[in-house]
């Protein structure tokens, strides 16, 4: 593989180039994530700028270990060479394992993504949870900072002073009645109540998050903020989802 070839055989691209550039000096990541509805992935250079469009492959189902794992080799190999890998992943992330994975398959419980990814693609790896990868790529590094992502499932993700508190899962906390957040306001909601009522919905859910964690900023994100249609206080702004590409630079700071 050459780096910083171009995705252009890629499935799905969507993202343009920032800007052209020569052989960028440093290494280059390879950016992961793995989503309930969709895989995507680029390449960034040192300073954590896109070097290929954004490749996107819809997530196998069933999202199980081995078909996920297959469907990341298939998606970055016409990407370029890189040096390292972040990756991005939709559950509880620890070390380089997964604990949950609750729009994925039970049996993630436990796999070594990290070590796995690392030894498929002969370059180390690095994983953290999608909604904190997301957060690095917005965050301004000040205070309390919280990500909310929707998407299949709902994302948060905690910051002070620029510092990642790790695994956050309000998604499954108890929300309305029976409901929790991510069944109140997740994909399988918004498909079944329609984009008003879900809108609704979700403004329900920063009103109750915002006055419990009182950040100075709040970023929603995912999938599904495009169908966001609210007046937001000045603390919330819904950012562009390929922050959780652009921010798995983060992943490598130390
Ligand atoms: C998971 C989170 C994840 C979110 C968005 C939730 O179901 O529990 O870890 O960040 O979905 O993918």
């Amino acid at each position: 593989m050459r780096r910083g070839k171009k995705a252009g055989a890629s499935p799905r691209a969507k993202l343009r180039p920032r800007r052209e550039r020569g052989a960028p000096r440093g290494p280059i990541t390879l950016a992961i994530d793995v989503g309930g509805a969709g895989i995507k992935a680029l390449l960034l250079d040192p300073h954590g700028e896109p070097l290929t469009e954004r490749a996107r492959v819809p997530t196998p189902r069933p999202a199980t270990p081995a078909r996920v794992v297959e469907a990341i080799l298939d998606l970055v190999r016409p990407l370029g060479d890189f040096d390292r890998v972040s990756v991005g992943f939709p559950g509880v992330v620890v070390g380089d394992t997964i604990r949950t994975a609750p729009n994925l398959d039970g049996r993630w419980k436990g796999f070594p993504l990290a070590r796995v990814l690392s030894l498929k693609l002969g370059r180390p790896v690095r994983a953290l949870n999608d909604a904190g990868v997301q957060g690095y790529g917005v965050i301004e590094g000040r205070g309390t900072e919280m990500v909310l992502t929707f998407g299949t499932g709902m994302g948060t993700a905690l910051y002070s002073d620029g510092h990642y508190v790790p695994n956050l899962e309000l998604a499954h906390h108890p929300f309305r009645g029976k409901k929790t957040y991510e069944q109140y306001v997740g994909g399988r909601a918004l498909e079944k109540i329609g984009k008003e009522r879900w809108n609704r919905r979700v403004k329900q859910v920063i009103d109750q998050i915002d006055p419990v964690w009182n950040p100075r900023r709040i970023y929603l994100g995912g999938g599904n903020s495009r169908h966001l249609r609210l007046d937001l206080p000045r603390h919330v702004s819904v950012t562009e989802n390929v922050a959780g590409l652009l921010g798995g630079i983060a992943l490598w700071r130390d």
